[in-house]
């Protein structure tokens, strides 16, 4: 066994699962305005520090992801954000991309930008205590999208991206996401989600990527936002692990999902319901972040140094999606 095998499995281990709080400058600032807090970094760090400091850290949060500016910065304490998550016995790790930008002859499809000096940038972070990365590719559904241009640019950098981390002794998070903005039915998710993943493997292989060292993050096979006929959960979750299994390498360790803009239920109850039913090896886990965080930024926003309250709602969430990942998770225990 690897040691980046070990660690990935370790991450995701008794139903753990990933803290993504490695929301851009950007979107922490759109998230903190549409509570009505002021987005700065002492508040950015605050809010974070709140559920990093959580007493569900240490049972049910395997990874968090940081962004650039958190992995640097210090808690109230004056220990180190990395040495913090550590101490906890969850692994600190890092988003490494630098964004999903215009693809040029596509323009409506986005192209994830960052290897330039990425192999510099990886190795500093290594050394500021980050043992795995993440990096997320974006494709939106439609008709004619993916293009093949998407599909194969964005596996390429992907695959770059993976073979520069194991190179530097950390697991890759492999994230494509397929968004699940528009008129789509589960059933074209379902084959353009294929079609991505599928592509991806292929370019992973190409470049020599350790397959038993990366954590998969996928979407769930979701309708579209503006589809009217929606699928039942039990069809998602059928639907999800059909696609996955006929999809991804059996080697893989794990699979982290994404939860994309589903409501935090929604995101648990689809996850329960996917370990329900997991007749692969794969571990089913969550890689979450609107829907292990939304109801407690909500809360923390109403009164900022309110750190026990905010923590029992994170706790409540984390907790929750650690059955689910282990399938034990019913509606009754959200009461
Ligand atoms: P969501 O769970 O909010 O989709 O975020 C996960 C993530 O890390 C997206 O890159």
């Amino acid at each position: 066994m690897s040691e980046l095998n070990t660690l990935a499995l370790k991450i995701l281990e008794n139903g753990k699962g990933i803290l993504a709080a490695d929301e851009s400058t950007n979107t922490m600032t759109k998230r903190l305005d549409g509570v009505n807090v002021p987005s700065t970094p002492e508040n950015r760090l605050l809010f974070r520090e709140t559920l990093f400091t959580a007493s569900s850290m240490a049972e049910c949060i395997g990874g968090v992801i940081l962004y650039d500016e958190t992995i640097r910065q210090e808690t109230s304490k004056k220990n180190k954000i990395p040495e913090l998550i550590s101490s906890l016995g969850s692994y600190p790790g890092i988003k490494v991309d630098t964004g999903a930008k215009v693809l040029a002859g596509s323009p409506d499809e986005k192209i994830t930008e960052g290897l330039d000096g990425l192999r510099e940038r990886l190795k500093n972070y290594y050394k500021l205590g980050a043992k795995f990365t993440k990096w997320r590719g974006v494709y939106s559904i439609s008709q004619n999208y993916p293009s093949k241009l998407s599909i194969q640019s964005n596996a390429h950098a992907l695959a770059r991206y993976s073979a520069l981390v194991q190179e530097c002794g950390m697991v890759p998070i492999v994230e494509p996401e397929l968004l699940m903005d528009g008129e789509h039915s589960a059933n074209d998710c379902y084959k353009k989600t294929s079609e991505v993943i599928k592509k991806c493997f292929e370019e992973l292989i190409l470049h020599k990527v350790d397959l038993t060292g990366i954590i998969l993050k996928p979407n769930m096979i979701l309708d579209g936002n503006k589809f009217k006929d929606k699928v039942s959960n039990n069809e998602v979750a059928k639907l999800t692990l059909d696609c996955l299994k006929n999809s991804v390498p059996s080697e893989v360790p794990g699979i982290a999902f994404l939860s994309g803009g589903q409501s935090e239920i929604q995101a648990t109850e689809n996850l329960n319901l996917i370990n329900k039913i997991n007749n692969t090896n794969f571990i089913m886990s969550f890689s979450y972040g609107r829907a292990l965080q939304q109801s407690a930024l909500k809360f923390w926003s109403k009164n900022i140094q309110d750190i026990e309250g905010t923590q029992k709602i994170f706790n409540h969430r984390a907790k929750m999606n650690t059955l689910a990942a282990q399938g034990k998770w019913s509606k009754e225990l959200e009461n």
